[in-house]
């Protein structure tokens, strides 16, 4: 059984162990390091970590291009580190999931090296193969602009197969059930080795049908083979899926009954909130809420900001797509793949302090689970003269010293921000934990405070009329208690005027700072925003304040 279904009140930390901290010198992040940044993590209060790929790998795609399942990368130490480190989390209350990449492998991964190698191999089928160049060769791609084609012509297997992604990533036909063995072995592996854990990776083209011959579809069937075998070696294991769908098709990623997916990346919301961002207009965040509204009580989204990748704008209008571009990415160069943006979130947001924490606290209220990026809590910026979204994957900023104490390393192999307003001189942790309303200690603030607003993990919830156009606010209740969170995304200050006629008369207490509300006796309260300006309340006696979760 899973232990009170851990992952709907969880706060998610996303890292890759390559730019986090390198204790060994050699200028690239292990998992010694990430061990001895346990504390500080715990101290940030998040509960749970996501590991982006740390196996071997050719490392074209940021490790997405796995060349073997069984091992650790070894600039990030064994497997002896890593199991060291799961220990090291366990006793600190933080549980460990990890990258699931089983969409394609690296064309450097034994078996395709064998699949190509001879026709009559038993790998051969783990991939997808067409003698003659297939129609939609120049359709499907993922990455526009940067990749040509989804078949390339190998002269090797003297074949063309099948890529999703770059031509180095050859996708698996995950409908072969020898593939789908191998891959229960490296879930089962990895379970064993002490994750809690997955986060599966490009979810709708794992479970599409590849082959010409198949004709196109999902196997959505394989969603509930993945569950039940995870489920049955590690009970308490989730699977959170990447999956950039359209809301009519959530239900059969998570499972009528919930017997699918825990948890998926909420990419509709994500999209419109920038959307909310860039115009304060919240009317398409509320819609976007209300269609992916999930149904099974064990099925959660999880919320985020930003991600590893792009910001994708792909399910937006063009307009408003033109719109946050305009806001947050109008130079070409900030944009990429044709629909997104590749900035980190601080310069989006121009690094204004206020806005950033209202944005956070908005995510954060969000109904599902928070999900932070690395180096997010202090407000870290990008690179963009890096490739594509490389850019925003640079070296956490630790200190003011070399490198941004990232490593003893002369020179980092990971990039490293030196200068300008978001260099480390100016952005890191040790200068932030001294200051009390530095971003970082905020973070560490409002992530205690989520916690203790189990409400917005497993409530139910309602967007309410806040009769004041660029503020949204949301009501959840759970077990008795109500919690209100009213955010104003405008530049300007507010006066919301929120009715909750059914507890007319109790105070509304603001969580964050000394602003209670009463309202009058029919349930109407007004309330103040300042410019970027946010409350959680809670209805009812001071007292009263705290829920618990559920035993
Ligand atoms: C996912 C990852 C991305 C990677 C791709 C291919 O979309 O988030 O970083 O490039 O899959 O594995």
């Amino acid at each position: 059984m899973i232990d009170d279904l851990w992952y709907k009140n969880a706060v998610i930390y996303c890292l890759d162990v390559s730019s986090f901290m390198d204790t060994t010198g050699d200028g690239v992040g292990d998992f010694q390091g990430l061990a001895r940044r346990l504390d500080y993590l715990a101290g940030l209060g998040v509960t749970c970590l996501w590991l982006l790929p740390f196996q071997p790998t050719p490392d074209r795609d940021n490790g997405y291009d796995i060349s073997d399942y069984y091992g650790v990368n070894s600039p990030h130490g064994t497997l002896g580190d890593f199991v060291e480190f799961t220990h090291e989390a366990r006793v600190r209350g933080i549980r460990v999931i990890m990258d699931l990449v089983i969409n394609h492998t690296s064309d450097r991964h034994a078996w395709f090296q064998q699949a190509r190698a001879d026709e009559s191999s038993r790998y051969r089928d783990f991939y997808v193969w067409s003698k003659k160049k297939p129609r939609d060769a120049n359709r499907g791609m993922v990455f526009p602009g940067v990749q040509k084609t989804t078949w390339t012509y190998d002269e090797k297997a003297r074949a063309y197969y099948f890529h999703r992604f770059y031509d180095f990533q050859p996708d698996l036909d995950t409908s072969n059930p020898a593939l789908q063995e191998e891959l229960r072995k490296v879930m089962g592996f990895w379970l064993e080795l002490g994750v809690d854990g997955f986060r599966v990776d490009a979810l709708p083209f794992v479970i599409q049908n590849k082959r010409p011959d198949q004709g196109g579809g999902q196997r959505y069937e394989y969603l509930r083979d993945l569950r039940e075998f995870l489920q049955w070696r590690t009970g308490d294991a989730v699977l959170l899926a990447e999956a950039n769908i359209t809301p009519d098709k959530d239900l059969s990623y998570f499972g009528d009954d919930g017997d699918r997916m825990h948890m998926m990346f909420n990419f509709q919301v994500n999209q419109n909130l920038f959307y909310a961002l860039a115009t304060t207009d919240v009317r398409p965040l509320t819609r976007a809420l209300e269609r992916t509204r999930v149904q099974a009580p064990t099925a959660q989204w999880a919320h985020f900001l930003r991600n590893n990748d792009e910001l994708d704008l792909g399910r937006l209008t063009e307009a408003q797509r033109q719109r946050v571009f305009a806001a947050f990415g109008p130079d070409k160069d900030m944009q990429l793949y044709q629909r997104g943006i590749r900035r980190r979130l601080a310069p989006m947001l121009g690094g204004d302090q206020r806005r950033l924490e209202m944005a956070y606290s908005l995510m954060f209220t969000l109904p599902g689970t928070p999900v932070i990026r690395y180096g997010d809590e202090i407000g870290m910026g990008d690179d963009l003269s890096l490739p594509e979204r490389e850019g925003a994957r640079t070296a956490m900023q630790w200190s003011s010293a070399a490198n941004g104490g990232f490593t003893l390393a002369k020179r980092s192999r990971v990039p490293v921000i030196a200068d300008g307003p978001f260099g480390y001189a100016k952005v890191n942790v040790a200068d932030q934990r001294r200051q009390p309303n530095s971003l970082l200690n905020w973070t560490e603030r409002m992530i205690r405070m989520r916690k203790e607003c189990p409400e917005i993990g497993w409530g139910t919830w309602r967007v309410l009329n806040a009769g004041v156009p660029g503020v949204l606010a949301m009501r959840y209740d759970w077990r008795g208690n109500a919690l209100l969170a009213v955010h104003n995304l405008s530049a300007e200050a507010r006066e919301a005027t929120i009715r909750l006629t059914d507890l007319p008369g109790q105070p509304l207490i603001n969580l964050l700072c000394e602003d209670h509300s009463r309202g009058d006796r029919r349930g109407t309260y007004k309330l103040e925003l300042p410019p970027y300006g946010y409350g959680w309340y809670r209805v009812g006696s001071l007292t009263d304040l705290q829920t618990r979760e559920p035993r």
